[in-house]
Parts: structure tokens; sequence; C-alpha cells
């Protein structure tokens, strides 16, 4: 990890007298303020826009009505897909976009939805809310929608009830050019065969994917994995093995002995709440002391993605293999009045923040982490868009994604910061979460998270190798911690100005609103 985290207390500060990453970090901190130093001529690689990726399942309102309203809607929209969500979320450059699930994926039987739609078979969601699917949204529709959106498809195939013929002719029917599939496709009205240059072999099939062991899965996966072919003019498809969800290294050490030659990518998936799995708590109702607890369980991500790739290395000492954290994000009790199984849930400043943490975690992890999509992307779980019949709004976890599109395939730079532990946190955690790129304009781009929901922060930062020449910022705040987004008050959390920057030769101060995430721009 490049990004170092110190915490200035009255303990440590006789530790700071001694060099740190090869340099003395000197000893006249004043708390209250963030150190914060940045290498402008580091180069730390390359952030995958893929990083900035998303998530859509067909569960509870996230494909149906959040995408397909049908060509017949009185809601606007272009071959049935609604046109005002893929306006909102063209502005946040979706890069990749997985699908049909989730546990989903591992019941989903792809011929049923191709063909004349009225003539689809139905099927039960028995994972979500035990409703009628009737596969009118399927391969095609999902191909269109990742046009419009200008988004790779990140197909996950069906292990867990499928069969490997079934995934062998999907994986043909999308990406041939000749042979019984390419020409059904044709006769359904397609005749290129799409790219699709990630294809999951499964999903969780520790879990709603099959409830296998990880020596069973790893022979399905090695046998499923041979099927999956790559097609002329689809060389490149990525083959993603299942990985654990959480820090089940077990799993991961089994799948990666058995596999890892058979395997171009493997997966994480990791979600974060206050209470526990039966009881996750309040999306919108909670006190500082459960904000400090998800930002406790947020920045775990770090450690987990080192263990991670502790072992990753261990059997990929060349780091081939790419890490995909393709779902992740908060999870909260289900909203009052919602459906049952449809995972629908508010989203405030708190869920912002801590998406803030995880994506700069990721940045930091970009030699490794490729790929990462958050839980979802309308209307379930962490979602983007919120939408309620014809109407729409966006989320304050919408709004970091619109900011850190600086980070898009931007070259991840080598920062230090020192910075005091976050009031409240008996674990002691970071109290302000960074990351910095440089784009291909020369542009250095610092998003930065203050963690404290009462107190506002000032940030030093020493720019190393840089004299700018103009900054900027913006802030995403509410009121409140819990501020949010509603079809009454669609603008209660928004992006502003941020206008208390200073800038001092090669020294920038910058003050944080207590519960903000920013992004500074450095010329
Ligand atoms: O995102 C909701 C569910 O969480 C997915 O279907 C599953 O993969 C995970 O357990």
């Amino acid at each position: 990890m490049l990004k170092k985290t110190v915490f200035l207390t009255a303990m440590s500060l006789t530790f700071l007298a001694v060099p740190l990453w090869g340099k003395t970090v000197i000893n006249e901190q004043v708390q209250g303020k963030q150190l914060l130093t940045i290498k402008a001529e580091s180069d730390k690689g390359r952030i995958s826009r893929n990083i900035y990726g998303h998530f859509a399942e067909h569960l509870g309102r996230c494909v149906y009505e959040g995408f397909w309203v049908g060509e017949d809607s009185d809601i606007a929209n272009v071959r049935g897909i609604r046109t005002d969500v893929v306006d909102a979320l063209k502005k946040i450059q979706v890069p990749v976009l997985r699908w049909p699930g989730g546990c989903f994926a591992d019941k989903y039987h792809w011929m049923d939805g191709i063909g004349p739609r009225d003539s689809r078979p139905s099927m039960i969601n028995t994972f979500w809310g035990g409703v009628e699917e009737d596969n009118s949204f399927g391969t095609h529709e999902f191909m269109d929608l990742c046009e419009m959106l200008g988004a790779s498809p990140y197909i996950a195939g069906n292990v867990g009830s499928g069969t490997v013929k079934e995934m062998q002719e999907w994986v043909e029917y999308m990406t041939a050019d000749m042979g019984a599939m390419a020409k059904l496709r044709k006769l359904n009205g397609r005749q290129e065969p799409w790219k699709v240059p990630f294809f999951g072999i499964g999903n969780e099939n520790w879990g709603c994917g099959g409830e296998m062991t990880p020596e069973y899965y790893s022979d399905e996966y090695r046998k499923f994995q041979n099927y999956v072919v790559r097609f002329p003019g689809n060389e490149n498809m990525k083959k993603v093995a299942c990985g654990p969800g959480d820090l089940n290294l077990h799993w991961l050490e089994v799948v990666m002995r058995n596999c890892n030659r058979f395997m171009d990518a493997i997966t994480l998936h990791r979600y974060v709440f206050t209470g526990n799995w039966g009881v996750k708590g309040s999306a919108t109702q909670f006190n500082s002391e459960l904000w400090v607890k998800l930002m406790e369980n947020t920045v775990e991500i770090d450690s987990m993605l080192e263990k991670f790739v502790e072992v990753m290395d261990k059997y990929d000492p060349r780091k081939r293999i790419e890490l995909y954290v393709d779902e992740w994000g908060t999870w909260w009790d289900q909203e009052a009045g919602s459906h049952p199984g449809f995972l629908y849930q508010q989203n405030t400043m708190r869920d912002a923040v801590s998406a803030a943490v995880f994506l700069n975690s990721f940045n930091a992890h970009c030699d490794r982490v490729k790929m990462a999509n958050i839980a979802q992307i309308n209307n379930v779980l962490q979602a983007m868009i919120l939408t309620d019949g014809p109407k729409m709004i966006v989320t304050p976890t919408y709004h970091v994604f619109e900011l850190y599109t600086a980070h898009h395939d931007a070259t991840l730079l080598e920062s230090e910061l020192v910075c005091d532990p976050l009031a409240g946190s008996e674990k002691k955690i970071q109290s302000v979460s960074v990351s910095v790129s440089k784009d291909s304009a020369g542009t250095i781009n610092i998003t930065v998270a203050n963690l404290d929901p009462e107190n506002s922060t000032e940030v030093i930062c020493d720019l190393v190798g840089l004299t700018p020449k103009a900054v900027t910022g913006k802030v995403l705040n509410g009121k409140a911690m819990n501020s949010h987004n509603s079809f009454d008050t669609p603008a209660e959390v928004s992006v502003t100005e941020l206008k208390d920057i200073e800038l001092q030769a090669d020294k920038l101060t910058v003050t944080l609103p207590a519960h903000s995430v920013s992004l500074i721009q450095i010329k």
C-alpha cells in the first residue's frame, strides 16, 4: 500500500521522531491539523476506471423500473430503457456494469431472456421477494443498455444451477460470428457479435451460488472455464473466479492454489453496516457513535485488501491475476413499507463518506484492484439512483462517484498523511481519508473525506515537486450527518464550491467541513 497514515496521539509523538517511510516526520504537528505530503512527480501505477464500476441485479426495482420500463411506458424511454436514469448515469461515466446477479446469476437461464418478449417464459425470483420474473429484460436489452451508457458488460454466468453447455452457448451467442448460436442471435436482430471483456464463472458459490466447498468449486471452475471460449474479436475476455465474502482466506487460498492457471481475476465481496447480518441498522436514524462504528468497519477494507493480496502474491507473484471487488457498499435494514426482499434503502452523507473511504482504498491498491462494483446501481442497497415510478433522484453516493471521475485512468501519486485519530473511535482509526492522482492533462486531483461527523478539520498539504498555479475545490455535504435526498427535497445533499482553500507557494491549507467529501484540483 502506498498511502500511509499515522495517528498523532500524545503517546505516539515520540515515535514520530524516528524515520518513517525513508524520511523524518517533524514532531511539530498541532492536533486538529492534518498533514498531507504529495510527491507530484511520483508514479504508483494507473488507477483503472473500472474501480468505479457498478452492479445491476434482477433484484427489487434495480433493473425493472430502475432501467427497464418497456417501450409502451409513459416514462420517457429508448427501446424500453428509461432516459432520465441513463442521462444521470452518463454524468458519472459508468465504466463497467455487472449483470444479472448476484445470487440471481446462479438461477438465471439466459435462453429464457431472448426472442420475442411476449413468448419468453417466466420464472420465480426465489432469492429476491419470490416475485415473478418475466424475462423481458435479457441479453439484448442489457447489451443495449451498456451501449447507451458507454459501459463494458461484465456478465456473471450460472454455475450453481446451470450447465456447462448453457454457459458455453451463452458466450458463443454473445461473442461468436459463426455457428448455431451466432445464427440465433442474428435471427433475434443483432448481426455483430458483442464484446464481453469480463465473464464471471459463478457468484458467491460458497453461499447462494450452490453452497459449495472451495475444493468442489475449484473443480467446477476448472471445468466450466474450459468452455468459456475466447472467440475472434473477443480474445481479451477475462475469466473471473469467485472469491470469498469478507476475509475467508481459506476459500481464497484453495481457489488460488487450484485454479490460478485458469483465471484472470478473482473476486471479493465486502458489505458494511453497524449491527449484524440479522439487524444491520437504520439507514437514516443514527447518532455519532453509529457513524463512527460504520467508519471503523469501512476502513477495515485496507487491511483486508492487504491480507488478500498477500495470499494472491503467494500463488501469483508476478501479479498477473486481477482482484475485482465486484460487490461492496453499505447494507441497511429495509426501508419501512418497502417490499420485503427488495433491499431498498435510503442513502445519507454517512454512506457517501463510507464510499469515499472505500474508493480511496481501492485506488491505493490499484496494482491489484482493477475493478470494483458498488452494490447496486438503482433502488437496491447503496444505490446511485432512486426512483418512485416516474420520479428520479440521485443519492449522496452518486455525487461521490461524480467527484471521483477525476481519478479514472489517472496515475496514482505517492502521498503520506499524518492525521489525528477519529474522535470517539476505540480502534483509533484515521479521521481523514485521502487519495491523490495526476490525470493526463497534468492536473493533480485530491479526493479527501472528513470522517468526523461533528467537527471540521484543517488539512495542510505539502506539494513536493510542484509549484501550483491554480487550485479549485468542490465539496459534497448536507446540513447533518444523516442528510439525504428525497423525492420532496432532491438537493438536500449536493456539491458546492469548496471555499476554504488557501495557497502559499507549495503549501495548501484546506478546511474540510464535518461529514464531507471533497475534490481539490491543482494545476
Ligand atoms: O447485492 C445483494 C446480494 O448480496 C447479491 O445478490 C449477493 O451476491 C450478495 O450476497
